[in-house]
């Protein structure tokens, strides 16, 4: 399962980038309110950083609106993908973006039958969202491994990104579910990093490392 960072902080995505753990990057309107800058800018930054698909998402809510404001941002760089919700409108934008060769994801899925709509009207990337499935007890890995059977089932090669990711379980979950990707806030990746065996022996190493200095 490959990694993206759901971040629109360029600091965040330099530092997860130097660290040769990412895939991609996915963004989303309340991310980029969040920095208070100019989208493009943003996205033109980004792309200088990561070689890998980098979601930029529209907000119109009809499909016109929505290819007039995604071909300007597919302009910017190749890797640009144009995330559209889970909607009718969606679907047809996301088929007149398939039409024209620009890679989309289908962000806000929550159901398996979204999955597979959104997968048969060309979506080169489905969003299901894992933690706000959890917050209203609903069993969110699950569906990831629902659409990863459907998928796997019929050949449908559209790839899974397993989205709001809360905690480094749900990652590993995730990965054991089928999804092709996981998209982690900068915190949770930071998390995934950190283990308190990995601290205390580098601290034992450390002191007894400076016994023999001393010797
Ligand atoms: C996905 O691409 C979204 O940007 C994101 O994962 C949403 O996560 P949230 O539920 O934490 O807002």
């Amino acid at each position: 399962m490959k990694l993206f960072i759901d971040t629109a902080n360029v600091a965040e995505i330099r530092n997860a980038a130097e660290m040769g753990i990412l895939s991609g990057v996915t963004t989303n309107p309340s991310l980029v309110a969040k920095e208070g800058r100019d989208f493009k800018e943003v996205l033109k930054e980004i792309v200088q950083i990561v070689d890998g698909p980098i979601s930029a998402e529209v907000v119109s809510l009809d499909a016109d609106g929505m290819v007039e404001e995604g071909l300007p941002l597919a302009q910017i760089h190749p890797n640009i993908v144009i995330k559209v919700p889970m909607t009718a409108e969606g679907l047809k934008a996301v088929h007149r973006f398939h039409k024209r060769g620009i890679r989309t994801n289908v962000t806000l899925v929550f159901s398996a039958n979204q999955a597979l709509l959104a997968a048969r009207a060309g979506a080169t990337f489905v969003s299901p969202f894992i933690g706000r499935l959890d917050d209203i007890s609903f069993n969110g890995v699950e569906l990831i491994a629902d659409i990863a059977t459907i998928f796997d089932i019929h050949g449908i090669d559209t790839e899974i990104i397993a989205a709001s990711i809360r905690h480094p379980m749900h990652v590993t979950d995730a990965a054991k579910a089928g999804a092709h990707i996981a998209t982690c806030p900068y915190a949770v990746l930071d998390r995934m990093i950190k283990h308190p065996l990995t601290d205390q022996g580098i601290e034992r190493f450390l002191a007894d490392w400076s016994k023999v200095e001393k010797r």
